[in-house]
């Protein structure tokens, strides 16, 4: 991917110096509890980070583009978006965010956001990006809302979640949704 800025972010591939910032978001319990995986080890950030370095296109379906999101002001990492395309023939991926806590609330997740799915649709001339959550994720939800996302199903208990049952909320848009704004 070609590095993008935006007013207060650079998005672009991840590099082997971001080990330490990307292990301050993986390491916390508060960053993972709503996601498939559990806090890490800095061996096991380092084994993502690896991945991480290797997913720099979305050139087939499979393709899961790994997206850096620095803080300009600082050079730090603070986001770690993907885009992976789950299908060629309809044209659809989906959105992964997870933005590291002590940078919160400040709409850096919705600005990188916004640019992964120009990304999909502009770049990549996509058809539909999904993003789906846990039903208590409510952060997530709301930033899914704010990027013009349509919450298009509620499965309740249709998921497991760390030994848990939960609730799964699938949000979705369509380039023709983008392309109104
Ligand atoms: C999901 C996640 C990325 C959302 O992060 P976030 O900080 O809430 O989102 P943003 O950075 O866009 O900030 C938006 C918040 O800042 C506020 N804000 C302040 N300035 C803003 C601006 N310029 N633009 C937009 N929002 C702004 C908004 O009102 C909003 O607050 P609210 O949610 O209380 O209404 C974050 O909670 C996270 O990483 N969670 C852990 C990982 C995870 O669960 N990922 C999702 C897996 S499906």
């Amino acid at each position: 991917m070609r590095s993008v800025a935006t007013e207060r972010l650079l998005l672009r591939p991840f590099a082997e110096s971001d080990l330490d910032d990307l292990h301050d978001l993986h390491r916390r319990p508060d960053v993972t509890r709503y996601l498939l995986w559990e806090a890490r080890t800095r061996e096991e950030t380092r084994m993502a980070l690896t991945a991480k370095l290797g997913q720099t296109e979305l050139a087939a379906e499979g393709d899961n583009l790994a997206i850096a999101a620095e803080l300009r002001s600082t050079g730090r990492l603070i986001g770690d978006f993907t885009l992976e395309w789950l299908s060629a023939e309809l044209g659809r991926a989906e959105i992964g965010f997870v933005l590291n806590p002590d940078h919160a609330g400040r709409g850096y997740a919705t600005e990188a956001g916004r640019e992964v799915l120009r990304l999909a649709f502009e770049t990549h001339g996509l058809h539909r990006v999904i993003g789906q959550c846990n039903g208590a994720n409510l952060a997530s939800q709301r930033l899914m809302e704010r990027l013009g996302m349509r919450r298009e199903a509620y499965f309740v208990q249709g998921e497991m979640l760390k030994g848990e049952r939960a609730d799964l909320a699938v949000y979705a848009m369509l380039a023709t949704e983008w392309a109104r704004g």
